[in-house]
This record gives structure tokens, C-alpha cells and sequence, in this order.
């Protein structure tokens, strides 16, 4: 794991639907897009894509706990982030929050937004308790399948056969697989996307990288997309 950033597992710390928008291109999908995002944390994706009457579902192994559990979990994870940022902050980008208080208050408004959403719907509705390689859903129950922030960057722990067995399994219940970032824990460009992306290509996917207007990890900004040829 990356010396900056002491974690031994990956850590529940989510985005907004305004980040997913934007590292994800969220904007050129159809209307109705049916959605799935996998390893979801307590990003209020969901929370507020539901409250604009655009429900998707959101996937994590985390939902089999009680809000209160979780809540717990994210505030052990915020001290392990803000500590990892103070001493790597020169490997990110500070202009959608220009000081760490500032991301820490962003990233901590946005789970409250999570949480209060859990805590209304439950985990049996918009919230589902599922762990890759092996999600709880039909063959192509989803336009697409979006995972962030757990895929390539935690390479070292996961390792290569499983990223080959995630992005098959989100390919299997859905048409189309966005992953965001392509980065490792330290900041380096994963090692893991070039034998996933060779994979793909040699099974007939169409696979495309590309470069997206957000970054926070420096050089976090590219894509990569991965669609069943028509
Ligand atoms: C850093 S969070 C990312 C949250 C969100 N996708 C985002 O970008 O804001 C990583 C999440 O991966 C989840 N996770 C861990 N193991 C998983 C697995 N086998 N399958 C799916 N998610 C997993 C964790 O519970 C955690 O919530």
C-alpha cells in the first residue's frame, strides 16, 4: 500500500454526483440510462440522482452493516485520508476543493447526504449488499455498470485475476463498464489497465480510454469504457 495513505483495505470515502458526472461522462448517456454502481461507498451518487427522480442502484459489500456501523467506519477513514493528503498533497490537483478542510468537508457532507439516504430507503431497495466478482443482479440488468475509486487503485491488494473477474462479472449485468481512475494508491498509472484492456480487446470488447475534465489525483483523468461491439 502507498506509505502516504496507511490503509489495509479499501476504505469506505465517497464522491458526489457532480464528481461521477464528470469522471464518468455521465452527461452523454440516454435519459433513463438504467445504472448500476459498483462499490458505491457512501458516495451520494444515488442519494441525489434518486432525489432528481433519476434512480440508479448502488452495490457494496458495506450495505450489509447498519447505517451507524458504517457511519463509523467512514469516520475512521477520514482521519486515515486527511492524514494521507496532509503528507501527499503535492500528488493532487486543489482546485474543485482549493485546501484540504475544504475536500474533507466535501467528502464528509457528501456521505452525510449517503446516509441519510440509507437510512430512509434501507439496503433492500436502492442500496444492495454485493461484492465483486459476484453481484446479486440478472444477465444485463443494466445499461451501464460504473465502478470508481476500487478497481486499479487498490491493484496491489486485489491483484490481476481478480480485476479480470470484476470487469467480466459488471460486463455480464450490464452492456457497458465505465472504471475511474486508472491509478494505483501512489499515484502511478495502474499496472493492472493494460493486461484488463489486452483482455477485453481479445474477448471482442470495444475498449476506449479517455481523458475526462476531472482530476484530483494528478494525472487521475482518464477513462476507461468498455461496451459489447454492435
Ligand atoms: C473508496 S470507496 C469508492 C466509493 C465510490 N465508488 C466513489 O468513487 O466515491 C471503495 C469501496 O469499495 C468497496 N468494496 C470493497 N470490496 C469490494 C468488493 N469486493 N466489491 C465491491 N465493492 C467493494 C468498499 O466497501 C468501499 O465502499
Amino acid at each position: 500500500m502507498a506509505r502516504e495513505f496507511q490503509l489495509t483495505d479499501a476504505v469506505p470515502w465517497g464522491r458526489s454526483e457532480q464528481e461521477y458526472r464528470l469522471f464518468f461522462a455521465l452527461d452523454e448517456l440516454p435519459a433513463g440510462s438504467r445504472i448500476l454502481d459498483c462499490a458505491a461507498g457512501p458516495s451520494s451518487f444515488a442519494a441525489e440522482r434518486a432525489a432528481s427522480g433519476r434512480p440508479v442502484i448502488a452495490a457494496d459489500p458495506l450495505y450489509a452493516g447498519s447505517a451507524e456501523e458504517i457511519w463509523a467506519r467512514i469516520d475512521g477513514a477520514a482521519a486515515a485520508m486527511a492524514a494521507g493528503l496532509e503528507r501527499a498533497c503535492e500528488r493532487f490537483v486543489w482546485d474543485f476543493s482549493p485546501t484540504i478542510e475544504a475536500h474533507m468537508q466535501h467528502r464528509l457532507r457528501t456521505a452525510r447526504q449517503w446516509r441519510e439516504d440509507f437510512r430512509a430507503t434501507g439496503n433492500s431497495s436502492r442500496y444492495i449488499a454485493g461484492a465483486l466478482p459476484h453481484l446479486p443482479f440478472a444477465d444485463g440488468a443494466f445499461g451501464v455498470a460504473l465502478c470508481s475509486h476500487f478497481l486499479f487503485l487498490y491493484d496491489e491488494r486485489l491483484g490481476e485475476a481478480f480485476h479480470h473477474r470484476a470487469v467480466r462479472e459488471m460486463l455480464r449485468v450490464a452492456g457497458e463498464v465505465r472504471l475511474f481512475p486508472l491509478l494505483d494508491l501512489h499515484g502511478r498509472p495502474s499496472e493492472m489497465v493494460s493486461p484488463v484492456m489486452a483482455a477485453l480487446r481479445e474477448q471482442g470488447y470495444a475498449v476506449e480510454l479517455r481523458r475526462v475534465p476531472y482530476e484530483f489525483q494528478k494525472g487521475g483523468h482518464t477513462l476507461l469504457r468498455i461496451a459489447r461491439r454492435a
